[in-house]
C-alpha cells in the first residue's frame, strides 16, 4: 500500500468551512476553544493546513500577539489522522513561520501541555503573557476559571528590550499638540460649544492642552 501524501501549506479561504468544522467538532469535546466564521475568515492568512491525499485533516495558527510574541492557536488534528506526525508537522512550519517574522517568542494555551512539551514548550504562568490576558483573556467567559495551561517556547533567546516596542500602556507614543494646532484663549472662547442650560454667564477659556 502507497504512503498517504502529506502537505502542509498556508490557507486559502476555501479551507474556512473544513477548518471550522474541524476545530468546532472538537471544541465540541471540550479539548479546545471554538471559533466564528468571522474569526477564521478575518485570520485565515494565520492558518496553514495539512492535507492527506488531497483532504483537510489538520489546520494551526499563528497570531502575532505583539513584535515579541506569537500565539499558536486552533491546532487541529482530525482524530482519523492523530498520532502520524501532522501536529509535529504543523507546529514546525508554524514555528518557522515566527522565525520568518523575527518573533523571538511563541505561546499557547492548552489541555494537552504534555503534546507542547514534545515541541519545546514549558509551561508558564497565564501572568506572563499579559498581552494575552489583556487582549483576549478579559473577553473570555472563562476568564475567572481558566483551566487552560499556558505554555511557550523561545525561539531566539538572544532578542533584546528593543524588540518589545514598549509595554502595551506605553506601545503608541501619544501625539504631543504643536503649538500650531493648539487654539489660541481667544479662538479656544470662541470655539466654546453653546451650553444647553442656556446659562448666557462669561466664558470661561478651555483648560490649557497638556
Ligand atoms: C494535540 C494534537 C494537535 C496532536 O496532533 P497529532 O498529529 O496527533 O500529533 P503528532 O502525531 O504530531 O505527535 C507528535 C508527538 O506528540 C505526541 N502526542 C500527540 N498527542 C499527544 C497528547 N495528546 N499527549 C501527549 N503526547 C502527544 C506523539 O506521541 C508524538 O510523540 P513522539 O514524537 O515522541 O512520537 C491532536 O491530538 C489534536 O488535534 N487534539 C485535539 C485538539 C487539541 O487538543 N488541540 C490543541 C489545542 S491548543
Amino acid at each position: 500500500m502507497s504512503q498517504p501524501e502529506v502537505v502542509v501549506r498556508p490557507a486559502r479561504v476555501a479551507d474556512t468551512k473544513p477548518i471550522l468544522t474541524l476545530v468546532n467538532e472538537l471544541a465540541l469535546r471540550q479539548i479546545m476553544l471554538p471559533r466564528s466564521p468571522a474569526s477564521v475568515i478575518e485570520n485565515i492568512r494565520d492558518f496553514l493546513v495539512a492535507e492527506v491525499d488531497g483532504q483537510l485533516a489538520g489546520c494551526g495558527a499563528l497570531a502575532i500577539t505583539w513584535t515579541d510574541l506569537g500565539e499558536v492557536r486552533s491546532l487541529a488534528v482530525h482524530p482519523d489522522h492523530q498520532k502520524l506526525g501532522l501536529g509535529r508537522a504543523l507546529v514546525d512550519a508554524l514555528v518557522a513561520d515566527a522565525e520568518r517574522l523575527g518573533l523571538p517568542q511563541l505561546f499557547a494555551f492548552t489541555y494537552v501541555p504534555d503534546f507542547f512539551q514534545k515541541m519545546g514548550f514549558a509551561i508558564c504562568q497565564h501572568e506572563d503573557l499579559p498581552h494575552k490576558v489583556f487582549n483576549d483573556c478579559m473577553h473570555c467567559p472563562k476568564f475567572l476559571a481558566c483551566d487552560e495551561i499556558a505554555m511557550s517556547r523561545v525561539l531566539d533567546a538572544s532578542a533584546g528590550p528593543e524588540q518589545t516596542f514598549g509595554k502595551p500602556q506605553r506601545a503608541i507614543p501619544l501625539p504631543q499638540r504643536t503649538a500650531a494646532f493648539v487654539p489660541s484663549q481667544e479662538s479656544a472662547v470662541s470655539a466654546r460649544p453653546v451650553q444647553a442650560t442656556g446659562d448666557s454667564g462669561p466664558s470661561r477659556p478651555n483648560p490649557p492642552a497638556s
